[in-house]
């Protein structure tokens, strides 16, 4: 049978364990794809440095965009990052040139997927980026096949593995907020830009992507409400702990209607779990995502939000669909049919509890 293609931008924490997936359960992924997958080209930005895994079976290219324009390649991985720059142009010539695009970035989703998603459909390919939102967790496909037939009445949950990290170790330990930062960077978790995390800015790249799957709307990125967990201080969760509550980042999205429109309310903040919700027991780089569909009632879904392993089982899941032929839309309607939903006027809210 015919190899599906693959090139490979980017050989970080993800890109390399994307490597060590296939190395690991290439017969097994190949056999659920039903053909060969083939790496057939790699880009990053140094070539010297050692990455602990081996690359000399791959055409190396260091200027990546031109992965996208070889004949010998029928999708483009994308495990670059940074919502711009080099990552958007490569998406963008990828999918021009009819190829599939798989893509963990969800900074680049939140601020450009909706126009890649035009740019997808216009030239009759795919956009995947199942491992965008939380890591392994398959919650992009769960929400838009798995509770297709409900209509979403709210979704939350805790969305950065970063910022979860410290806050659990705060928790547990009453460790140092700087001191847990550096660990999770070392375990490969946190952004290039780490400040994305603690600051809930990839936490609201996330929410704005799943509102967008939930609700069936525009991902609207700018109008999530975002607060991180800079501010939050050891006696904080102390005092939250006596009161029978963690702190959890959660972010959040339901719908409302005012002035007979249909707003949406999107919004990141350090929230007050009650011990007893399913949510405060989530520590370390885990994420958790809570759905409320009319029919299906609440559904739970939890795993690791960050690291090679759990995100690269992301990646190569969106290449077995490739692989098997599955195109189906990237959001839970064509992307033309995804409505304005204007945010909601939020007033003075009260704080949340969970
Ligand atoms: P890393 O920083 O570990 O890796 C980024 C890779 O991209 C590196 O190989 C780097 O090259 C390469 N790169 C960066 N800038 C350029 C450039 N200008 N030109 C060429 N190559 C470049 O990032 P991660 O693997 O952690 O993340 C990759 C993507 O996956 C991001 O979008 C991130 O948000 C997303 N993601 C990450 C998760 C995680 O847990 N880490 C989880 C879910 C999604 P070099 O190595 O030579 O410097
Ligand atoms: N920096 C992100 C996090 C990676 O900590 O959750 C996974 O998206």
């Amino acid at each position: 049978k015919e190899p599906l293609r693959i090139a490979l931008a980017g050989l970080g924490t993800v890109g390399t364990g994307v490597i060590r997936l296939f190395e690991a359960n290439r017969q097994m992924i190949e056999a659920r794809a039903g053909r060969p997958l083939k790496i057939v080209a790699v880009s990053a930005r140094d070539r010297g440095r050692d990455r602990g895994v081996e690359l000399s079976a791959y055409d190396w290219y260091d200027d990546m965009g031109e992965m996208a324009a070889l004949p010998q390649v029928d999708a483009v991985v994308e495990l670059v990052g940074g919502s711009d720059g080099p990552a958007l142009a490569l998406a963008r010539k990828t999918l021009e040139a009819g190829k599939a695009l798989v893509t963990a970035n969800k900074a680049m989703i939140a601020h450009h997927g909706l126009s890649l998603a035009k740019t997808a459909a216009a030239n009759g390919t795919s956009l995947k980026f199942e491992a965008a939102v939380a890591g392994g967790i398959p919650v992009v496909k769960g929400l838009r096949e798995g509770a297709a037939a409900n209509a979403i009445e709210r979704i939350y949950g805790i969305l950065n593995g970063t910022s979860n990290y410290i806050l659990s170790a705060m928790e547990e330990t009453g460790a140092d907020f700087a001191q847990m930062l550096s660990d999770a960077q070392e375990l490969g978790y946190a952004e290039a830009d780490p400040t994305f995390d603690i600051e809930g800015v990839d936490a609201a790249h996330k929410l704005a992507i799943l509102a967008a799957i939930a609700f069936g709307c525009r991902i609207d990125f700018d109008a999530v409400k975002t607060q991180g967990i800079s501010d939050v201080r050891a006696a904080d969760i102390r005092q939250a702990a006596a009161l029978g509550y963690v702190v959890r980042l959660i972010g959040m999205a339901d719908t409302e209607m005012q002035d007979d429109t249909c707003k949406l309310f999107q919004e990141v903040r350090p929230c007050l779990v009650a011990k007893s919700h399913p949510l405060a027991a989530v520590s370390g780089a885990t994420n958790a995502v809570v759905t409320e569909g009319n029919f299906s009632g609440r559904l739970l879904f939890q795993g690791a939000g960050a690291g090679d392993g759990p995100t690269a089982s992301a990646v190569v899941a969106d290449i077995i669909d490739l692989a098997r032929g599955e195109r189906s839309a990237p959001f839970s309607v064509p992307v033309e049919e995804l409505v304005e939903m204007p945010p909601a006027d939020t007033g003075d809210r009260l704080g949340r509890t969970y």
